[in-house]
């Protein structure tokens, strides 16, 4: 099998944030208050909005990823020494409206229109999710967009994964899962998921058992990799 091409995928989830939308973007739109500091607290936040999923999983304490994030950009923000009466509030309402990555609209119009099923499957809350998508008039692409608050715990439980399946119908050998968060594609293909890790930010391969069945550096390389 040519390692670019995947063969009987009938539904394509994606991952949400950093995948289909742009997380740095919130920071970004924000950047007449932040100035050069913009770039730090954006990866700060993200850095440790998914260190408090995996510390909440662990301790059992689960909250919700809005009030996660909420925490996280707290913390981004005192240590960093960010005081500005509003900027938190303008920060959150921005994450509701992060924008798609270029390539992304396009992409999902051409696997829709070949009869692919398509979904998200996200650590975000339903509302963050519909506000998402909707902000991006994607609505009406996806046959489901799935929140990890249905199984009340985050990615990388398997349980996570296992709703995509069983929601979609589709088994997960049939399902290619996409993701910018090479954890989530490492444990997505350990789960038993075709996957194919779009690798955004060229990271190094995960240390985490299985491996993605292949790689891309943006989704626009995707419909021509899928084979039904
Ligand atoms: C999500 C995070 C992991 O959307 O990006 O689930």
């Amino acid at each position: 099998m040519d390692k670019r091409q995947l063969h009987n995928v009938d539904a394509c989830v994606f991952d949400a944030y950093g995948t289909l939308f742009d997380f740095n973007s919130a920071a970004s739109a924000a950047r007449d208050e932040l100035g050069d500091d913009w770039q730090r607290l954006s990866e700060l936040w993200r850095l440790k909005q998914l260190q408090y999923t995996w510390l909440r999983g662990l301790a059992q304490h689960h909250a919700d990823f809005w009030q996660v994030t909420g925490d996280a950009l707290d913390f981004a923000l005192a240590t960093l020494r960010i005081e500005r009466p509003g900027l938190r509030e303008r920060l959150m309402k921005l994450y509701l409206e992060l924008k798609t990555y270029p390539e992304v609209p396009a992409m999902l119009h051409e696997l829709k229109s070949r009869g692919m099923k398509l979904a998200i499957l996200s650590n975000g809350t339903p509302a963050m999710l519909a506000a998402v998508v909707g902000n991006a008039a994607l609505e009406g692409v996806f046959d489901a967009v799935l929140s990890v608050e249905e199984v009340g715990v985050y990615k990388p439980h398997p349980a996570v994964y296992g709703l995509a399946a069983e929601r979609l119908k589709v088994a997960p050998s049939r399902i290619c899962f996409l993701s910018s968060n090479g954890w989530d594609a490492y444990s997505a293909k350990a789960f038993g998921f075709s996957v194919v890790w779009c690798n955004r930010f060229g990271q190094a391969p995960e240390r985490i058992p299985a491996t993605p069945d292949g790689e891309i550096a943006d989704l626009s390389a995707l419909p021509t990799m899928l084979i039904r």
